[in-house]
């Protein structure tokens, strides 16, 4: 079984993702971190974000040494990770990697942006997580200041904005619902309460 999970940053889609990988016993995929890993090391290599072919190149030899990395849970990788994610080529080589991720039998779990619209289409379920703005901000706040990271939450907000608005509005892989996911909003809601409701959509689809 593949769940693909989608929603913008600090929806609690990773959470969620983490908890169902567990409940299952499936291997779990944060898609995120495949792009902050390519920000990250474009970052590194003093690269100009902004050029498509390189960034393209850095995904095609993906720095999977990255992937676990502290650095790339910071604010700065996490705007870089959005704008190499605008480049159409820098998708296309992070997306085998991905396909072969949700291959792995006997499930899997991968949460994104474009998760069950273009890498996982014919995911068996497909949740799409939200949480209002100010909400995500106050998460993701509180996460950088526990990794030690000196930011206010103003900055985080509006971080957070300009980063959905490039995210959904991008002509490749934007972030959307598809058609047939279901909605979770999380802003009242504590994780258990959203994997509880996550789990009883699952159960309902497979009975
Ligand atoms: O989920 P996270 O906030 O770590 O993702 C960082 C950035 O990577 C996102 O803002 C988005 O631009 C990009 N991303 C993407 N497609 C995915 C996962 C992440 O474009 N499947």
């Amino acid at each position: 079984m593949i769940i693909a999970i989608d929603g913008p940053a600090a929806s609690g889609k990773g959470n969620i993702a983490r908890q169902l990988g567990g409940h299952f016993g499936y291997p779990h995929l944060d898609t995120g971190a495949l792009y902050r890993a390519v920000g990250l090391a474009m970052l590194q290599e003093n690269r100009n974000i902004d050029d498509s072919d390189a960034a393209a190149k850095v995904a095609e030899n993906l720095p999977l040494e990255l992937l676990d990395a502290a650095e790339i849970r910071t604010a700065e990788v996490g705007e870089a990770a959005s704008k190499v994610a605008v480049h159409a080529a820098v998708r296309k080589a992070l997306r085998g990697f991905q396909e072969r991720f949700a291959g792995q039998s006997p499930g899997a779990v991968l949460d994104g942006r474009d998760i069950g619209t273009v890498i996982c289409p014919h995911a068996d379920v497909k949740l799409f997580i939200t949480a209002t703005v100010e909400i995500r901000a106050t998460r993701r706040h509180k996460e950088l200041l526990a990794r030690g990271e000196r930011i206010i939450y103003a900055r985080v907000l509006a971080d957070l904005k300009v980063r959905d608005q490039r995210d959904a509005t991008r002509k490749e892989g934007p972030l959307r619902p598809a058609d047939d996911a279901f909605q979770i909003d999380t802003s009242d809601l504590d994780i258990e309460a959203a994997v509880a409701a996550a789990l009883t959509f699952i159960t309902s689809q497979r009975t």
